[in-house]
């Protein structure tokens, strides 16, 4: 399922033994003419009383009546404020949602609705597919696509969401819901749908997919061509630069046109962006002089700001700087890791990729460093809806790059060349040493490339004075204990995690928590000596992480009479 900002699509492939495995599009919604090929579906609701009434097409068709009450690029509300950031974006008006309707319903609502037209566009077009819908109901696994710029405190809300739709149960949700970035399930479609030889063993390309609201760029070399393995090369870039950003600068541009004239009203300006995006973006090139947008009655006129019988005329000169607004954008997020990493192809998908005065900057400008475009037909088609069933099925990227720093926040032994400006927070524990709390202790750097699930073992203990507590005290303070995991977009880690007054710093993250429960280590529990004669308990253990593609998994591990032993740790996205 990609949820994209404008546009969603669904790919179901059904495996059943003796049929070679194959992804499938959606191709048929409700309100759209059926078989076109339209594989796309608006992400749209339509909201009366808080109850959802219409969705895509039907949905869409009232943004301009009743724009209060229709959800609409409802991805906005959940980008990170570290994506913000990244884009230098001015700040950004997002569409309000109706009033008392959550982000978590509207996803909730959608997933329900794409759910439904996939069991049915399953059950006409497959030889018994309801009673074959019906027997496996309850295993579909479910992949959904996210922009790379997104971690799991937004993957938690859209987990929430499919839960509330019935998609997956609270209690299957950690093995049938999946995610995988938007980037790395385009790079599966085009690889499926490319033809020629330019793949071969150390190819360097980069996916750039140029969507409604971001455009993410991700870089892979090829290590295999046969099986075909793929290895990141850096991390990944995500721009909020997207198709509706042109809309939203040509509405500026209208309303300061038609400033003090007649129209100069809410619903014009929506009809005359709409005629925009259909008939005048599409088209832009940059070649002509002028563009005219039909958007009322052949009585509209005022030749003062250019209306002629419902037209309204933009030029060349007012329309460029409006793409370029957002073309600069793009090419200043993804052409520095482009050029670093030598890369020599780039695939260009997403619909904002169809438009013709995009195409042909990113292509002058690609070829200034001489990478070339390499082309995958079939725009009609969702690349991320696709690709992530074909990746879902080959799983063929075997390594990827962090995203951010991560790490964890701990109490360190105290070192002088470190940590001297908190000395007066340092206590002395019952073995003798010195610790001082909310430490930055790094576990992955930035741009690390992991390979498959790569995993990272910490090493903890814990320690108490054994002539003042007893084994049976212990066992009962023996019970959980939470890891504060943090992210940190910088280059160099820090040294602390949080502020002397335990707010986290500026710069870092609070992405989840780690909460294990220990009291199975209460039978591991040995007393040894510490300084001057004391006695002290202590027990070993550790927590491994793993980064396993675009999920954070954790168990924890500790031996027990020379075996090692295992339990679950859990993972609490933090949602702010
Ligand atoms: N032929 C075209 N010419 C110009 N722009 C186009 C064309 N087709 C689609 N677009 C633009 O592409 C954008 C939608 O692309 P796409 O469907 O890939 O995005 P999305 O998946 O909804 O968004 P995102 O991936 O950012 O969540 C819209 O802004 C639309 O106006
Ligand atoms: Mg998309």
């Amino acid at each position: 399922m990609d949820i994209g900002t404008t546009n969603s699509a669904v790919s179901l492939a059904y495996l059943c033994p003796g049929n070679r495995p194959q992804g499938k599009m959606v191709a048929h919604w409700p309100g759209q003419a059926h078989w076109n090929g339209a594989a796309k579906v608006p992400t749209v609701v339509l909201y009366r009383k808080g109850r959802a009434k219409a969705y895509g097409m039907e949905a869409e068709r009232e943004i301009e009546e009743q724009e209060k009450n229709v959800a609409y690029w409802l991805k906005l509300h959940l980008h990170p404020g570290s994506m913000v950031k990244l884009s230098n974006a001015e700040a950004f008006e997002i569409p309000p949602l109706p009033v008392g309707v959550t982000i978590e319903r509207v996803y909730a609502d959608t997933m329900r609705y794409l759910m439904d037209n996939t069991q049915h566009f399953f059950e006409m077009t497959t030889p018994g597919g309801a009673e074959i819908w019906a027997r496996l109901r309850d295993t579909i696994v479910i992949v959904l696509a996210t922009p790379n710029g997104w971690d799991i405190r937004e993957q938690a809300v859209l987990a929430k969401a499919a839960v509330k739709a019935s998609l997956v149960t609270e209690e299957n949700a950690g093995q049938l819901l999946q995610f995988v970035t938007e980037s790395e399930a385009s790079v599966h479609y085009a690889l499926a749908n490319q033809t020629g030889d330019w793949l071969r063993n150390n190819v360097v390309f980069g996916i750039i997919d140029c969507g409604g609201s971001t455009v993410d760029t991700t870089i892979y070399r090829c290590v295999s061509t046969n099986p075909l393995s793929l290895k990141e090369a850096c991390p990944s870039e995500c721009v909020q630069a997207g198709g509706i950003f042109v809309n939203r600068h040509v509405r500026k541009l209208l309303e300061k046109k038609l400033q003090g004239s007649s129209f100069s009203n809410p619903e014009i300006l929506g009809a005359m962006t709409s005629a925009f995006e259909t008939d005048v973006k599409p088209m832009f090139d940059g070649t002509m002089e002028e563009y005219s947008l039909r958007f009322g009655s052949l009585r509209d006129n005022d030749s003062t700001v250019g209306i002629y019988k419902g037209r309204i005329t933009l030029t060349d000169e007012e329309l460029r700087p409006v793409f370029d607004l957002v073309t600069n954008q793009i090419i200043a997020s993804c052409f520095t890791p482009l050029i670093k990493q030598r890369t020599k192809y780039v695939i260009l998908v997403g619909g904002f990729a169809e438009s013709p005065y995009v195409r042909s900057v990113l292509y002058k400008e690609l070829d200034k460093h001489n990478i070339e475009i390499i082309t995958v037909g079939d725009y009609a088609k969702k690349a991320a809806g696709e690709g992530a069933i074909i990746g879902h099925i080959k799983q063929f990227v075997v390594a990827r790059a962090a995203k951010a720093t991560f790490g964890g926040c701990v109490r360190e032994r105290y070192d002088e060349k470190l940590h001297l400006d908190r000395s007066q927070a340092v206590k002395r524990y019952p073995d003798g040493q010195q610790r001082v709390d909310d430490a930055f202790h790094l576990w992955i750097k930035k741009g690390t490339v992991l390979q498959g699930t790569f995993g990272h073992k910490l090493s903890y203990h814990l320690a108490w004075d054994a002539t003042t507590t007893s084994r049976k005290e212990l066992a009962s303070k023996l019970t959980t204990v939470e890891i504060e995991v943090f992210a940190w977009e910088g280059d160099d880690a820090p040294i602390w995690c949080k502020d002397e007054q335990g707010g986290a710093l500026k710069g870092m993250r609070l992405i989840c928590t780690l909460s294990a429960n220990l009291s199975a280590l209460a039978r591991g529990l040995q007393i040894k000596n510490g300084p001057q004669g004391t006695k002290f308990y202590r027990v070993d253990y550790n927590v491994s992480v793993y980064f396993g593609g675009t999920q954070l998994r954790a168990k924890l591990q500790w031996k027990e009479k020379g075996s090692l032993c295992e339990s679950m740790v859990k993972v609490m996205p933090y949602i702010s």
